[in-house]
């Protein structure tokens, strides 16, 4: 019998703050994508601390360690989710600044060869859906696979079950399709 090999799937928040609520929307899509047969990994970008990117430092010393573990680790994954705050309508520095080092000579091309999926959440009532263009538009940049659909979890401080499943129906109904797009476009791009 032919097993097809399990979907790997790292999930990366844009905040490693402790009580973030991207790390828990970062748990409800581990489990959703779970649920749905894949394997899922979720990091935390506090365990790969990278100077603030700077060409002069690159040309002395190279990627940093930290940023070369990073893209390694997410080698061994077929997809990845950016589950990120919206800082002032864009990108969190701790984020894009780990985008930054990985689109530089880490290793392997990390914006190739896997499907991205991004997803964002706010205590606002917008789930920062502004992020989540402009992290479109530097995934299109790099020349990434992005799914299209997407999520913005708001209020945040009410999204939440304990159990880490979404309050509110239309938005894990969103997340369930997300997972399930980013999953079967992973398997076609394996099969092509
Ligand atoms: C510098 C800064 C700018 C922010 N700008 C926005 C914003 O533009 N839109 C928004 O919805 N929330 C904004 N917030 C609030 C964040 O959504 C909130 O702090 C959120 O909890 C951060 O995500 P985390 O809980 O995963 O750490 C901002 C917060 C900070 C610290």
């Amino acid at each position: 019998m032919h097993v097809a090999p399990m979907n790997k799937i790292i999930i990366i928040p844009g905040s490693s703050r402790k009580e973030s609520f991207n790390r828990r929307l970062a748990a409800s899509v581990a489990k959703v994508l779970e649920a749905q047969g894949a394997a899922a990994t979720v990091v935390n970008l506090a365990d790969y601390p990278m100077p603030i990117f700077d060409e002069d430092w690159e040309t002395e010393n190279g990627a940093p360690k930290e940023a070369k573990a990073l893209a390694s680790l997410i080698g061994e994954h077929d997809g990845v989710v950016f589950v990120t705050p919206e800082y002032n309508a864009t990108l969190p520095p701790i984020l894009k600044n780990a985008m930054d080092w990985l689109s530089r000579d880490v290793g392997l091309k990390v914006y190739q060869d896997r499907v991205f999926a991004l997803a964002a959440c706010s205590p606002g009532g917008l789930g920062g859906i502004r992020v989540l263009s402009h992290i479109r538009d530097v995934m299109v940049s790099v020349g990434a696979d992005v799914i299209t659909p997407q999520i913005a979890v708001g209020q945040a401080h009410t999204a939440f079950n304990p159990d880490h499943t979404l309050t509110n129906e239309r938005s894990a109904g969103m997340l369930e399709r997300m997972c399930a797009v980013l999953i079967k476009r992973i398997q076609t791009s394996k099969a092509a």
